[in-house]
């Protein structure tokens, strides 16, 4: 079979079993078992498919329809335009995640900060923002042992494991000193809407009944930690942000809060900055 027949009954399959963005993950996973780039899969898209690359190119797409996602399959994902390794033991970035960066990068750039990813996962948000600024000392934290194996992987892979410190532990307990920036994608999915089988580790969705409990927690632990003139980045499921802003407008009375939304037009993330203590002369 060539290459192209294969890519296409493979798109076909996952359609008609409702995977989103079937064409794309059928190129994803038949470019795994190829070990090619988009590029090269398309200039030999006439070319044959080995037997042995044939019968895995079948397994993975048969493992796709039993539900578990492309990313674990492929160990990939890409996220701020960055390949990072995922496993079972990490959520798997999702592109609205890319809002944080952004809004931290505008908030960081223009001077030297100490900053903290509280749920660092795979470590995508950390060592995207260490790529950015040089010149930041970046605390990736996570109550997951196996969630920083995969991180401290994806810090080597990016050169970045110098400047980024991977601790255990829970949100901010594991730092003493002031922060600048703290930046937090935590479990947010209601207990409710928790789904008996999700390949994801639960501990990295499962925000308690409201869906806000982790986020909430953090908020509290920051107004010991948050340095003065510091901000916080909060990034929130749908739904959220009037419980979350409520909360930070009675922790930080002083604090200016923003909401932010994505690309889809959904709240996202909350930002609270707190203004620099001034000195009188
Ligand atoms: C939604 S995932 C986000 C992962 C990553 N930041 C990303 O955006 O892809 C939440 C992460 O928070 C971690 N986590 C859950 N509770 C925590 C806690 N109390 N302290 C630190 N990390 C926690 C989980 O292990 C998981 O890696």
């Amino acid at each position: 079979m060539k290459l192209a027949e294969a890519l296409n009954r493979s798109r076909a399959i996952l359609a008609q079993n409702a995977i989103e963005d079937a064409p794309l993950e059928a190129e994803l996973l038949l470019r795994h078992v190829l070990n090619i780039n988009r590029t090269q899969l398309y200039l030999d898209l006439e070319h044959e498919l080995s037997p042995q690359d044939e019968k895995t190119f079948r397994a993975l797409v048969e493992r796709r329809l039993g539900g578990e996602p492309t990313a674990y399959i492929t160990r990939h994902r890409e996220f701020y335009g960055l390949d990072f390794y995922v496993n079972p033991h990490t959520l798997i970035p999702r592109p609205e995640s890319e809002l944080l960066v952004e809004t931290a990068l505008r908030l960081a750039q223009d001077r030297p900060s100490t900053i903290a990813d509280i749920g660092t996962g795979c470590g995508a948000i950390a060592v995207s923002l260490a790529l950015e600024l040089p010149g930041a000392k970046i605390y990736a934290i996570d109550i997951s042992a196996a969630a920083l194996e995969v991180a401290a992987i994806n810090c080597q892979r990016h050169s970045v494991a110098d400047r980024v410190s991977l601790l255990q532990g829970d949100m901010l307990k594991p730092v003493a000193e002031p922060i600048d920036l703290i930046i937090a994608n935590l479990p947010y999915v209601r207990e409710s809407e928790l789904t008996p089988n999700n390949f994801e580790p639960l501990i990295a969705l499962d925000g308690g009944a409201g869906g806000t409990e982790s986020i909430a927690r953090l908020c509290r632990q920051a107004r010991s930690k948050l340095a003065e003139g510091g901000s916080m980045l909060l990034e929130i499921g749908q739904g959220q942000s009037e419980a979350i802003t409520g909360l930070l407008d009675s922790l930080f009375p002083d604090g200016a809060i923003e909401i932010l939304a994505d690309l889809s037009g959904i709240e996202r993330v909350i930002s609270l900055s707190l203004s620099e203590i001034k000195v009188a002369r």
